[in-house]
């Protein structure tokens, strides 16, 4: 197939790009850059021996779009491109929304203009809210605490809706655990800019002695150590499940959990990184964050059942990974 990933230069889209390539698809890429680098393509060539075709191009902007669909067939896009930073979108809210949404409607007017019909979307647990784990597909969604995770509730809707009245339009809703870890080279991996807000990244950021001790938001939680249990999912595991789910939709809409069903606390995921690195990581136990939830874990059941896809990775092959990639990049 020739399939279309938006925010393919980025963490998660430049694994799955990978994955697809190395699959025997051809993949055509698109980016703004606003938060990743050109040289990922170079990577990209490196590790796959191929290099995709690529377009600086703003997802919002579609007359530029509409040339790219103009010179290319796609048999299907999945659109990772958007703003993820959940304390910036509450801080620009009209960024988040702008950003995500027009995105999202641009690109799904396209395919339908173009005739591309499948579509694969970046969601996230977010929309789920604080309930009781695992998360199941089937749960009502609640309302999120941020412009970032409306934007995905958002997507959501509008995606849905557009299929219900489209009939050979089928959309697939990803909806992504606590993505980390790094591809196996070492080449290609997460680069926040700035000080990290997730977790993984601040950890690395602590062991290469850039940042002096990590924070743990919270050791009070009705959780097995007191502090925030989470889903981590290797990054690869994620991108391979974006190769299943292109590979094997279905009509209509689709939704599934990517997630291991696996729950890591902070501490557990703190001793694992030590442990496995080798490498020393203080911190202190601070006050919770605000919006946080105790625990989020999903029921990856679903995709298994029917994409035939499960994670492979363990919190061991993360944090050796994510290690790995900070040590050879920075
Ligand atoms: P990322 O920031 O590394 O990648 C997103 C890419 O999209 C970047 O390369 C960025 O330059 C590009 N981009 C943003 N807006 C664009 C636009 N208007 N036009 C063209 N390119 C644009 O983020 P990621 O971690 O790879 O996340 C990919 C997707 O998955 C995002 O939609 C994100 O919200 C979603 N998601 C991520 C996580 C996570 O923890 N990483 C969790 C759940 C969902
Ligand atoms: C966050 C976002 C979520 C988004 C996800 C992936 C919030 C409230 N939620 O999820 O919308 O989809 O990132 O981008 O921001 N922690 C620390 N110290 C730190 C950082 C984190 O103790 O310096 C703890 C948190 O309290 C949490 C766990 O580590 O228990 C994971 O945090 P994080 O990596 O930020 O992800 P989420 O909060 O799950």
């Amino acid at each position: 197939m020739t399939i279309l990933v938006t925010g393919g230069l980025g963490f998660i889209g430049s694994h799955t790009a990978i994955e697809l390539i190395e699959s025997g698809h051809e993949v055509i890429i698109l980016d703004n850059l606003i938060n990743s680098k050109l040289e990922v393509l170079d990577k990209l060539f490196e590790i796959t021996g191929k290099r995709p075709i690529f377009y600086q191009i703003d997802v919002t902007q579609q007359a530029a779009l509409e040339e790219v669909f103009q010179s290319h067939r796609f048999d299907g896009a999945i659109h990772f491109a958007g703003l993820k930073a959940v304390g910036e979108s509450v801080a620009k809210p009209l960024e988040y929304y702008y950003n995500n949404l027009v995105s999202t409607m641009v690109l799904s007017k396209l395919c339908l203009k173009y005739g591309v019909n499948k579509f694969v979307f970046s969601s996230s647990a977010t929309v789920y809210g604080d309930q009781i784990s695992p998360m199941r597909e089937d749960m009502p969604l609640q309302r999120t605490t941020n412009p970032y995770g409306e934007t995905k509730a958002m997507s959501e809707r509008i995606l849905m809706d557009t299929a219900s009245v489209n009939p050979d339009f089928s959309v697939c809703l990803l909806r992504y655990f606590n993505p980390v870890g790094a591809h196996d080279s070492g080449l290609i991996g997460e680069d926040p800019n700035g000080i990290p807000n997730n977790l993984m990244p601040f950890v690395t950021k602590v062991a290469k002695k850039e940042l002096d001790t990590l924070s743990v938001f919270g050791d009070d939680y009705d959780t097995i150590d007191g502090s925030g249990v989470r889903d981590y999912i290797h990054v690869v595991d994620l991108a391979r499940g974006h190769l299943a789910a292109i590979e094997k939709m279905g009509p209509g809409v689709s939704i599934y959990n990517l997630g291991t069903g696996r729950g890591t606390s902070v501490l557990e995921l703190v001793e694992a990184f030590t442990r496995v690195n080798n490498v020393v990581v203080p911190y202190e136990v601070v006050a919770r964050r605000d919006g946080d939830i105790a625990t989020s874990y999903a029921d990856p059941t679903k995709a298994e059942e029917e994409l035939g896809w499960s994670a492979q990775k363990d919190i061991e092959d993360m944090v050796g990974d994510a290690w790995r990639f900070e040590q050879q990049n920075k």
